[in-house]
């Protein structure tokens, strides 16, 4: 089927994205009320792109009548494009091949919930997609786009929690980027006690999928996808794969597709979506991309990213790389998360030394139970989920290779800085 997000030229003046038929989103949203285009989102059934799959509309609608509860309330419109999921990179080359599709598609949505304002955190140091939504916000503001002039570009650091809503919300108001007790539908923005206002978060990718809803209509949305996940993703492969790359894709494609057709793997040991999500083993690869079957079977699809290795991994120093990450990004606000996955990846150091026992494995199992314990964020549940199905589902591995040293090998944190166009190569952080 067709791309719907990423063009196969890039669009990168607003003449070709509007001769690509771009454009007509946004003037037929204006057209609207608010609540009719709130209403064609929700027929179209469109799910957060950002690792949750949370309904759009739904976000949306609670935000808007938490909004309309408090008098001096203001609402806010955040698009996230922090990308910070190790294994995801997405809306880095949409930004920098369809700008404007992202532009619509916010300028949509701030019609739609009636923003005061808009702003897009993204990294610093996504230097090329910051440049093209640079440039496209200055050509959409050249051209009349109502709103466009209004948008805020913040850059943020390079860290995971840059990408957690509510760390993203501090860094924009100038702060580190360290999550908060309260939602950003909860409290927003510049709020205070009188005025929480509410905020609405949405991913770089869900906002450019508007356009094509706004204008096509939500039943041509649903022409791709399933009834539950209706539309296109954008999934990223990386690891042990001879094509590494993003792909779009319906969802609801079977995994395998993704992963050995298209990306061409083979003696898959494992997968993880992100270093958030439980592992995948290969008994699950013909499960759809599907928000509701992933989840039912306790691995999401998260942002689309999937990490692949190969039999020749061993998977005790999968595991401890992957929970190291999380270890050193944890901001330490709760203690039950900084050292709890402090201390599981020491242990599970430990055991690629060769160095633990049957008790050091009962000793990770015990320490994952409480990383969650008071949790401000998603990451130590990550941790809980990828920690937790690894040491199950590979438990005759771990097993057998007690006491004996795990060979030392290259296994970066897939944290993607670019994957070359033309070479496929993949370049790490
Ligand atoms: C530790 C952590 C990191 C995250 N990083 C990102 C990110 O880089 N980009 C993103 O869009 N969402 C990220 N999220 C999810 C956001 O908190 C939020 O759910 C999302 O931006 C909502 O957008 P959506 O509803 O369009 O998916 C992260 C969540 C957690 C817990
Ligand atoms: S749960 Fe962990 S990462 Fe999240 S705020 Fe608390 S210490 Fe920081």
């Amino acid at each position: 089927m067709e791309s719907r997000l990423l063009p196969d030229e890039p669009l990168i003046t607003l003449d070709a994205y509007l001769a690509a038929g771009g454009g007509r989103g946004l003037e037929r949203a204006r057209r609207l009320p608010p609540e009719e285009v709130i209403d064609e989102v929700e027929r179209s059934g469109l799910r957060g792109r950002g690792g949750a799959g949370f309904p759009t509309a739904v976000k949306w609608r609670s935000t808007l009548e938490l909004a309309a509860q408090y008098d001096r309330s203001q609402l806010y419109l955040v698009a996230n494009g922090a990308e910070g999921e190790p294994g995801t990179f997405k809306d880095r080359p949409l930004l920098a091949l369809n700008p404007f599709a992202f532009v619509e598609g916010l300028l949509i949505a701030r019609h739609a919930v009636g923003a005061t304002g808009a702003f897009v955190g993204i990294k610093a140091k996504f230097t090329r997609p910051l440049e093209r939504l640079r440039d496209a916000l200055r050509q959409a503001t050249g051209a009349g786009w109502p709103g466009a002039g209004e948008v805020e570009v913040v850059t943020g650091p390079d860290e995971y929690l840059f990408g957690e809503e509510t760390g993203l919300l501090e860094v924009i108001e100038g702060n580190p980027a360290l999550p908060r007790l309260l939602g950003p539908y909860q409290r927003g923005l510049f709020a205070s006690d009188d005025a929480p206002n509410p905020t609405v978060v949405n991913n770089i990718e869900t906002l450019a999928n508007l356009p094509g809803i706004v204008v096509n209509g939500a039943d041509w949305f649903r022409k791709a996808g399933t009834e539950g996940s209706p539309g296109t993703m954008l999934f990223t492969v990386v690891g042990d794969v001879e094509s590494p790359g993003v792909y779009e894709l319906p969802l609801g494609t079977p995994l395998r597709s993704l992963l050995v057709d298209i990306a061409g793997a083979s003696d898959i040991k494992a997968v993880y979506s992100g270093s958030s999500n439980a592992v995948i083993t290969p008994a699950r690869l013909d499960d759809p991309l599907d928000f509701d079957q992933a989840r039912a079977d306790g691995a999401g699809i998260g942002s689309g990213g999937f990490i692949v290795y190969d039999t020749s991994r061993p998977i005790l120093r999968i595991l401890a790389t992957l929970s190291a990450f999380l270890a050193r990004e944890s901001c330490g606000q709760c203690n039950a998360c900084k050292l709890g996955t402090a201390t599981i990846t020491d242990l599970l150091e430990r055991l690629c030394r060769g160095e633990g026992d049957q008790r050091t494995v009962r000793a990770i199992w015990q320490r994952n139970k409480t990383v969650t314990d008071q949790n401000r964020c998603y990451l130590p549940v990550g941790e809980q989920l990828m920690v937790g199905s690894t040491l199950s589902e590979y438990a005759g591995e771990i097993a057998s290779g007690l006491g004996k040293p795990v060979p030392e090998i290259n296994l970066p944190v897939p944290l993607i800085d670019d994957i070359d166009d033309a070479t496929g190569k993949v370049i790490y952080a």
